[in-house]
């Protein structure tokens, strides 16, 4: 079988190419740049947003897990335009499978909007296909909000929600699809708890000892409410086994 990984430099691509050990597998792995170690893949250039190198990318490939993301430059050609003519490069790809983000149909965000708009475009081709909606990633969560203090304070939204998971645990669950039959759109994939950012924020004073505090604010809008009303989580589909607790104790290690 052979597996094509897009975005194989990014948060989802690396925690794909640590987990694809599996003799039965030959992967292949594309971005713009190449990851520092391609171990033993073989790296492909491409890119969504000029289509130089799909081509090659896709050729000889039975699955593709689409890593390959860019939310904020560019957004609109990589995310959807470029997307499409990805799609249209693959006529025997027997399984797609497409990360996509819990409830990006119930928040205003340009980015998520984009997402919907591709999955779209695969629920409309004749690609066999896969989409998994995630919660988001303790990194990106920690990396946009909690990865420094100021004077002393983590100044964050407080009282908005998260059910944030671990990396690891969606790629080994995108892998187990590798093999799978495509499933349309299947159950979404959450972490183990959900909880405020002022909690997560506690969390993370608490278990590496600091002495910072958290300064909460709020925002008006509807955009700030989706995320108080945690449409961006699922209570039903907790699946990732690694909680919030487990990614900050692990990075000490
Ligand atoms: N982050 C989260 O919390 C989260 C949660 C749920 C679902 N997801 C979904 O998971 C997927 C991966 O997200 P991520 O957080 O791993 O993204 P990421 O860390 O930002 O990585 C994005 C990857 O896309 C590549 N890329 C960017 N622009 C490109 C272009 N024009 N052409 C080709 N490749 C390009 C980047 O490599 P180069 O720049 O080298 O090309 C990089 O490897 C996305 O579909 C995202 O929506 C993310």
């Amino acid at each position: 079988m052979k597996v094509l990984v897009t975005g194989s430099t990014g948060l989802l691509g690396s925690a794909l190419l640590k987990q694809l050990t599996s003799p039965e597998y030959k992967v292949k792995i594309t971005s713009r740049s190449k990851p520092e170690n391609t171990g033993p893949f073989e790296w492909v250039y491409s890119d969504l947003l000029s289509g130089e190198g799909i081509e090659e990318a896709v050729k000889g490939v039975d699955v593709i897990i689409h890593a390959a993301t860019s939310p904020v430059k560019d957004s609109k050609i990589v995310e959807v335009s470029g997307f499409e003519g990805f799609l249209r490069k693959m006529q025997y790809i027997k399984h797609f499978i497409y990360p996509s983000i819990v409830g990006i149909d119930g928040i205003p965000l340009k980015y998520y909007k984009l997402k919907y708009e591709a999955e779209d475009l695969l629920r409309n081709s004749s690609i066999p296909y896969t989409i998994v909606r995630a919660t988001q990633f303790h990194n990106f969560v920690e990396k946009l909000f909690l990865s420094k203090p100021h004077f002393k304070r983590y100044i964050v939204p407080g009282n908005i929600k998260f059910q944030s998971v671990d990396v690891s645990d969606f790629a080994n669950h995108l892998i187990g699809l590798v093999d799978k039959d495509p499933q349309g759109r299947t159950n979404d994939f959450g972490g183990p708890d959900i909880m405020t950012l002022r909690e997560m924020a506690e969390l993370k004073i608490k278990i590496n000892n600091e002495t910072n505090k958290v300064l909460s604010f709020s925002i008006p809008g509807v955009l700030y409410k989706s995320f108080v009303d945690g449409k961006n989580t699922n209570d039903n589909q907790k699946m990732g086994k690694i909680t919030f607790v487990d990614y900050l104790r692990n990075k000490m290690d």
